[in-house]
């Protein structure tokens, strides 16, 4: 009997050396110490030997019985430990290796900029209006006094939307000028809008995209002049191009304004010395202004023996590219972050 619980032993002791999981560590104690186990076998057998060598028989299998018990309590531990240094391994954060960069994003130069034009005249009194880039053609052109045979109704510069044999007669507003006849159905004077928004034309080059932006501007009250309306745009030229920036205007057509003037600044470029970008004039043209037609008021329902008012629309990206010196409006719309990261 001592021969072989000793090899039993020895047995066990080297099977469990060679455990390395919880699974066969509880293998290795169901095939030693289990119900059908080698030394349970060897207690239950102890009935068939000698009774004079029973007692020393079972002392020796219950002490290696306890013995091995004992192993297994102390192997369990080391695995337990060995695998929380595993996971404690894996999670690791290794804290000298370079972060992620996390970019953040920008607000667009267009944008940018119509905000800064939209709080320069929220200042001056000025509130924000928006109207509907599909338009119809009344708002559009007739009710702009722009007659029917105007070359901006031609189908090569107006994007018509289709469903005309609807007799819907939609279109891609070409102008934000809509926005003044809109406000003024609405409305009664005085009125003092501004009105910023995407617009379309059928054309397409290194100056032109067919969807550009545009600021409106319309104030109607008694009494307002021309002399007004050369006060407001210098206080805003001034603003976002600096206060000695020269103003001028010159005479000019729009159907909707009469009179109308075309509005140039002096060169930011050259200082009014003359270079390629104000093709050696000194002066950049920077928008469209005028007093407002007497035929829009009267198809608006105003009296234009009692108001007056004036408008005028300027182009964002114009404005942008000059602001910042860009010389292709195409960067604009091609969302090329490297150009978009620097405003
Ligand atoms: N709507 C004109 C354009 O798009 C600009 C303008 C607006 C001119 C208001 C005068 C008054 O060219």
């Amino acid at each position: 009997m001592e021969e072989t619980v000793r090899h039993i032993r020895n047995r066990a002791q080297d099977e469990l050396a060679l455990v390395a999981d919880m699974r066969s560590l509880q293998e290795l104690r169901v095939k030693y110490l289990g119900k059908k186990g080698e030394l349970t076998g060897l207690l239950k057998s102890l009935g068939n030997i000698p009774p004079e060598e029973r007692r020393e028989a079972g002392l020796l299998v219950n002490d290696a019985k306890a013995w091995f018990e004992e192993q297994l309590a102390s192997a369990e531990e080391s695995l337990k430990f060995a695998e929380k240094d595993r996971l404690a391994a894996a999670r690791r954060i290794d804290v000298t290796l370079p972060g992620f960069s996390i970019t953040s994003g920008r607000r667009h130069p267009i944008n940018a900029v119509l905000d800064e034009i939209s709080a320069i005249f929220v200042s001056l009194g000025f509130s924000v209006e928006e109207g509907p880039e599909v338009e119809d053609d009344y708002h559009n052109f007739e009710a702009l006094n722009i007659p029917p045979e105007h070359p901006a109704r031609d189908m090569q510069d107006t994007f018509y939307v289709a469903g005309a044999e609807t007799g819907a007669n939609r279109l891609l507003r070409t102008h934000t000028s809509p926005v003044q006849v809109r406000v003024m159905e609405q409305r009664r004077p005085p009125i003092r809008i501004i009105a910023p928004g995407k617009v379309y034309r059928c054309d397409s080059d290194q100056t032109h995209t067919p969807m550009f932006h545009q600021v409106e501007g319309l104030l109607v009250d008694k009494n307002i002049s021309m002399a007004d309306l050369k006060g407001i745009l210098e206080a805003f030229l001034h603003t976002i191009f600096g206060p000695n920036t020269p103003v001028r205007l010159r005479p000019s057509f729009f159907p909707f304004t009469e009179p109308s003037a075309e509005v140039d600044i002096g060169c930011v470029i050259c200082g009014g010395a003359g270079c390629g970008v104000c093709k050696r004039t000194g002066w950049l043209e920077i928008l469209g202004a005028g007093m407002v037609n007497p035929r829009v008021f009267e198809m608006a329902g105003y009296d234009p023996e009692v108001y007056t008012g004036f408008a005028f629309g300027l182009g964002v990206e114009r404005i942008a590219m000059l602001k910042y010196g860009i010389d292709d409006l195409r960067l604009f719309f091609e969302n090329d972050i490297r150009f978009l990261g620097q405003f």
